[in-house]
């Protein structure tokens, strides 16, 4: 790969700045203040959205740091109805019940980052630079890990920020093909001015079916070489609670990030011992998420006053922007997730999800209303079921849980589930299908035998169909839309 670090000012060296200009708190002295969070929920396109976040605070540890989606920072610095839809302070985004969050920008730009990043320093813990995103879009506009390439220009877009705002900046990075290469390339962002630094333990080539296991001992390594003053975050392969503590263990970081873990169950990082806790009810999660919206989000935005007014006056651009909120437009792939080993059993709740938008309001002007059908749908399904199937409970009426200590006899037979060590024993995890649960990306081996995969990588079927919501098609879709508005903008 040919990383241009010939290109990074020679004297590029945090301890270099004037200690004037650094009343800020920096690295580790940084991260106390914001709480130490050992759980972090990533950035994630169209997904890691406020009301996403308070619902994934709400099932994690008190100090839990959330991320943003990723903002493009060219549009986010000039286009005040995008900045509207993705991020709003000070009622919603940034309020104190959305603390401490880091506001994740890709930009190819130092001016536009800086000009984005100026207008939410205020309602942030930090500002982050996206060098992970691996999308065809990313190529061509030149940003997130295909930046990899420029380190002259990650230098600067880091440092300018680190110069000039009031708040730390931070940065996610993807490995790159050796450990050594990787640790160079982290010394580098960490030596712009990057005050926490996330690792994903994947390269630039792993993502779609592609994906396959994140390597924790790059992660590893990098940290070993790192200063212990540098904060550190690890990425990849959190799928259950107990991956977290081994991912520290493993690693030695601060933090372990999940993203796609927490969408399939955004209770991944809760720490009680209640199994009901740890495995949400999917009707209850998705009753709570639709309340969050409703009473913490839709009180907050134009739409009432916009029903209000005659229909012949009503403005329908204004109308518009209101439904392309970010908690608005991310409600349908939240609900295929979370509702994901459901829907297989019950196609016509798939379809109901799929057919569902915030625009089909009705006579009472709720836009919730067809996504509430949903959810009743599928409170209906689970009362159903445990009216048949009740759930197995201990002496105080709680669920046993989804482990069983695995015996000798049935570590032959049995195939179902997954085997889970804790404490040095081993158990076998079967989560009933109406709790949410990880989803198994199948390994690149796996999608090839089974078709979800070409020998070309083209696309992924599943029963014929186009899989519903993959992160990929999420971060590409939302990458098309950034595209449209600059068009629409030009
Ligand atoms: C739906 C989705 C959207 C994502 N969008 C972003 C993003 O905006 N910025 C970013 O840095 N990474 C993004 N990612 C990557 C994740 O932050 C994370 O690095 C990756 O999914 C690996 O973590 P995991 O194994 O816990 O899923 C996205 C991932 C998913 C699943």
């Amino acid at each position: 790969m040919a990383s241009d670090a010939a290109a990074v000012p020679q004297n590029a060296s945090i301890t270099s700045e004037p200690a004037s200009k650094r009343r800020k708190l920096q690295g580790r002295e940084f991260y106390e203040a914001i709480g130490s969070p050992r759980t972090v929920v990533a950035p994630m396109v169209e997904q890691s959205e406020l009301a996403w976040r308070l619902l994934s605070r709400r099932h994690s540890p008190e100090n839990t740091l959330c991320y943003t989606p990723m903002f493009h920072s060219r549009l986010f610095a000039t286009t005040s109805v995008y900045r509207q839809q993705s991020f709003q302070p000070p009622h919603l985004d940034g309020a104190p019940a959305d603390r401490p969050v880091f506001v994740q920008f890709c930009s190819n730009d130092p001016e536009d980052l800086l000009g984005a990043a100026k207008e939410v320093e205020a309602h942030c813990d930090a500002v982050d630079l996206n060098l992970g995103c691996p999308q065809g879009i990313a190529r061509k506009g030149h940003y997130g890990a295909f930046l990899q390439e420029d380190w002259g220009l990650i230098h600067s877009l880091i440092r300018r920020l680190h110069d000039n705002l009031s708040i730390p900046v931070t940065a996610k990075i993807r490995i790159l093909e050796t450990k050594e290469r990787s640790l160079e390339y982290a010394k580098m962002v960490v030596d712009a001015g990057a005050q926490v630094l996330t690792v994903h333990g994947r390269t630039r080539d792993q993502k779609g079916h592609n994906t396959g296991l994140a390597d924790w001992g790059y992660i590893k390594y990098i940290r070993d070489h790192l200063p212990k003053g540098v904060v550190m975050f690890a990425n990849g392969n959190i799928l259950w609670h107990e991956d977290v503590e081994r991912c520290l263990a493993a690693t030695g970081v601060d933090g372990v990030m999940s993203a796609e873990g927490n969408l399939y169950n955004p209770a991944i990082f809760e720490t009680s011992k209640d199994w009901d806790k740890r495995f949400p009810r999917m009707d209850k999660i998705g009753r709570e998420y639709l309340d969050i919206i409703r009473h913490e989000i839709l009180p907050h935005l134009p739409l009432k006053e916009l029903l209000e007014q005659e229909p012949s006056k009503r403005s329908r651009k204004k109308l518009n922007e209101v439904f392309k909120d970010a908690n608005l437009t991310a409600i349908k792939s939240h609900l295929f997730k979370l509702w994901h080993s459901l829907l297989p059993r019950h196609k016509e709740v798939r379809n109901m999800v799929g057919q569902a938008s915030t625009r089909h309001m009705g006579p009472g002007g709720d836009p919730l209303r067809e996504y509430e059908e949903c959810q009743k749908r599928v409170e209906q399904i689970i009362a159903e079921e445990l009216e048949r199937n009740p759930e197995e409970v201990d002496a105080d009426g709680k669920w046993v849980g989804p482990d069983r200590e695995i015996t000798d006899a049935d570590e032959s037979q049995e195939t179902e589930g997954f085997v889970v060590e804790i404490d040095g024993n081993k158990f076998r995890r079967i989560v009933p299908w109406y709790r949410c649960q990880p989803y198994f990306r199948p390994l690149p081996e796996k999608a090839l035998a089974i078709g979800a995969m070409t020998a070309k990588g083209e696309k992924t079927v599943e029963g014929g169909k186009r899989k519903a919501v993959e992160s990929s098609d999420v971060a590409e879709a939302e990458v098309k839309k950034v595209k449209v508005q600059e068009a629409e903008k030009a």
